[in-house]
C-alpha cells in the first residue's frame, strides 16, 4: 500500500499559537514522544528566529535518530545558514525554504514581481542544496495564488533540486473540492513533478484543514503537514490524530497508509496540551474527553450490545486507558507508577517520579482517593520542564466581606536569595498577584484566568490556568513570544492560582533567558 509521510510541525507552526511558547527542554521532550509515535519528519523549529529555537533544533537533531529533522527558513542566506548549522548533527536533515506565490504576498509582503520571486525561489533551493540533499520548498499562500504561476514556480524549484514541494493553504481559504483539484492540477501540469513528493499544509480558518489535507492525498499528495491537537497559527493546522485515524479507519477509501503507532496518540495529545497549556476541547475528534462518551440511552444500549454500533474507532487503538482506577496512599510507588504508565506518562527525568510520588501522598492525605484527573493535574504540575527562577515558599492571604484582601508572599530566587513582599487588591488573587509582581518585577498583564475543579466533591483538586501578556517595551527582542501560559494545581484554590502565575512568570523568564542570554542586575534579579 502506498505510504503517506507524516510531517509534524507541532514544534514550529504549532508553537506559533499564542501562549504555546515552549522551552528548549519541553521541545526535546515532545520530539522524543513524536519519535516514539513514529512520525516521518519533525519540523523542529525556525532556527533564525531566536538562539533558543536554533538550540532546540540542534539538540533535537543530535538526539532523534529515527525521523528526518527539518528546519524552516525564509528564502534568505542568513536563514538557510542558520538552519544548516542547527541541523548539522541530524541523521536525516531537511531544509524547508520558500516564499509567497499569491498576488497578495508578492505585492504587499515581499514587494517583488513574479519574476523576481521565481528567481529568488530557485536561488534559495540551490543554496540550501549546498548543505543538505533533502530540500523542501514551500509556496506560501498557494491556496489563493494563480495556479499557472504556482505551476511555473514548482517546475523551477524541482529543476533546481527540491525533493518535496509543500503546497500550503496558508490562510485556510480553500474548500476540499478546490484543494483536491489544485493538487490534481499540480500532478498533471508540473513538468518533473514525479521527482518530488507533494506535501499539503492546511490551516483551519474555515474548519477545513483535515478535509483539505485528505482531499490532497486523494489527488496525489504523499506528505501531510500537521500538528498534535491541531494547534497552530490562528485556528490551527491539520490535526495529526485526525488525519492518521481517518487514513487508518477508512483504508478502504483512501487506499494509502501512514505508518505510525496510533496507540501513542492519546498520551502525546495530553503531553502537548500540558506543555503548551492549550486545553483540548471536549468534543475534539479522536482526543477530546467526549470522543468516546455515549450519553443518550439508545446509544449506550447499542454500545453495550456491540461497541461498533456507535463507535468507529476502538479507544484502545489510540491508547485511551481501559477503565478508571482509583488510587489511595496505600497504592504505593508501584501502583502509582503502573497507572502513570497506563496513562502514557513515561517519566524519564531523574527524580521526577519521586517528586510526583511526594505530591501524590500529599494530595492523598487531603483527599483520600485519587482518580485519573487528579493524577493528571499532579503530573502536569510536576512536569514543568525548566528550572524556575523563583519558587513560592510562603503565601498568606486575608479576605472576606469585611476585609481588604491582602496577600503576603515569600519567594526564593534561584541564587538562594529569599524575598518577601505584600500588597492588597480587589480580591485575594489580585492581591497575591500584585505582591508577586512587586518581587518579580516583570511588566505583564493578566490576559486570562480560569479555575476548574478537576474532580467532584468539596475536596477536589483545583486546576488554574493563566495567560499573561508580556510588555517587552524597551527590550531588544523582536522574536520573543508575548503570551505565556501557566497552570497550577492544588486542593487550595488560592495556592493553585499562585502556582499557575509563578509558572507563567518563570516560563517567561526562562524563554527570555534562552533567547537573550542570562542578564542579571546588581541585585541578582533577572533583567532583559
Ligand atoms: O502556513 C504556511 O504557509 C506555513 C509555511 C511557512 C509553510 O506555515
Ligand atoms: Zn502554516
Amino acid at each position: 500500500m502506498d505510504k503517506v509521510q507524516i510531517f509534524d510541525t507541532t514544534l514550529r507552526d504549532g508553537e506559533q499559537s499564542p501562549g504555546a511558547a515552549l522551552t528548549i527542554h519541553e521541545k526535546v521532550t515532545i520530539a522524543r514522544a513524536l519519535e516514539r509515535l513514529g512520525v516521518d519528519i519533525i519540523e523542529a523549529g525556525f532556527p533564525i528566529s531566536s538562539p533558543g529555537d536554533l538550540k532546540a533544533v540542534q539538540l533535537i537533531s543530535q538526539e532523534i535518530r529515527n525521523c528526518t529533522i527539518c528546519g524552516l527558513t525564509r528564502a534568505r542566506k542568513e536563514d538557510i545558514d542558520a538552519a544548516a548549522e542547527a541541523l548539522k548533527g541530524a541523521a536525516r536533515p531537511r531544509i524547508h525554504t520558500g516564499l509567497g506565490v499569491s498576488e497578495s504576498h508578492l505585492q504587499y509582503k515581499l514587494r517583488m514581481t513574479r519574476e523576481q520571486a521565481l528567481e529568488r525561489a530557485v536561488w534559495a533551493v540551490k543554496y540550501a542544496k549546498q548543505f543538505v540533499e533533502d530540500v523542501q520548498y514551500y509556496a506560501e499562500d498557494a491556496g489563493r495564488a494563480d495556479p499557472l504561476y504556482l505551476f511555473q514556480v514548482l517546475e523551477a524549484v524541482i529543476a533546481a533540486g527540491a525533493t518535496v514541494v509543500n503546497i500550503p493553504d496558508t490562510t485556510g481559504y480553500t474548500s476540499p473540492q478546490e484543494w483536491g483539484a489544485l493538487i490534481k492540477g499540480i500532478k498533471e501540469n508540473v513538468r518533473g513533478i514525479e521527482k518530488a513528493t507533494i506535501s499539503v499544509h492546511c490551516h483551519n480558518d474555515l474548519g477545513m484543514a483535515t478535509a483539505n489535507s485528505l482531499a490532497g492525498v486523494v489527488n496525489g499528495a504523499r506528505q501531510i503537514e500537521c500538528t498534535v491537537n491541531g494547534i497552530g497559527e490562528r485556528a490551527g493546522n491539520t490535526a495529526m490524530e485526525e488525519t492518521v485515524m481517518a487514513l487508518r479507519t477508512r483504508k478502504d477509501f483512501y487506499g494509502v497508509e501512514a505508518t505510525v503507532d496510533t496507540t501513542q496518540i492519546y498520551a502525546l495529545s495530553r503531553l502537548v496540551s500540558e506543555l503548551t497549556s492549550i486545553p483540548v476541547q471536549p468534543n475534539k475528534a479522536i482526543v477530546g474527553a467526549n470522543a468516546f462518551a455515549h450519553s443518550s440511552g439508545i446509544h449506550q444500549d447499542g454500545v453495550l450490545k456491540e461497541r461498533t454500533t456507535y463507535e468507529i474507532i476502538n479507544p484502545r487503538d489510540i491508547g485511551v486507558p481501559d477503565s478508571e482506577i482509583i488510587l489511595s496512599a496505600r497504592s504505593g510507588r508501584h501502583g502509582l507508577r503502573h497507572r502513570l504508565e497506563q496513562l502514557g506518562y513515561l517519566l524519564t527525568e531523574e527524580g521526577q517520579f519521586e517528586e510526583i510520588y511526594k505530591r501524590f501522598l500529599d494530595v492523598a492525605d487531603k483527599k483520600k482517593t485519587i482518580n485519573d484527573r487528579d493524577l493528571e493535574a499532579i503530573v502536569a504540575d510536576e512536569m514543568k520542564l525548566f528550572k524556575p527562577t523563583y519558587t513560592l515558599e510562603y503565601l498568606q492571604v486575608t479576605c472576606g466581606d469585611h476585609a481588604i484582601p491582602t496577600a503576603t508572599v515569600q519567594l526564593r530566587r534561584d541564587d538562594g536569595v529569599v524575598l518577601c513582599d505584600a500588597d492588597h487588591g480587589d480580591g485575594p488573587v489580585d492581591a497575591m498577584y500584585k505582591a508577586i509582581n512587586r518581587i518579580v518585577n516583570v511588566p505583564n498583564k493578566l490576559a486570562e484566568f480560569s479555575i476548574d475543579a478537576i474532580s467532584e466533591g468539596m475536596d477536589a483538586v483545583g486546576k488554574t490556568a493563566v495567560r499573561i501578556q508580556a510588555d517587552w517595551t524597551g527590550v531588544e527582542a523582536k522574536s520573543l513570544p508575548t503570551v505565556f501560559s501557566g497552570y497550577g494545581a492544588d486542593t487550595d484554590i488560592v495556592v493553585s492560582a499562585a502556582k499557575a502565575y509563578m509558572h507563567a512568570l518563570n516560563k517567561l523568564l526562562w524563554i527570555r533567558k534562552e533567547a537573550l542570554g542570562n542578564g542579571r542586575n546588581g541585585n541578582g534579579a533577572p533583567t532583559a
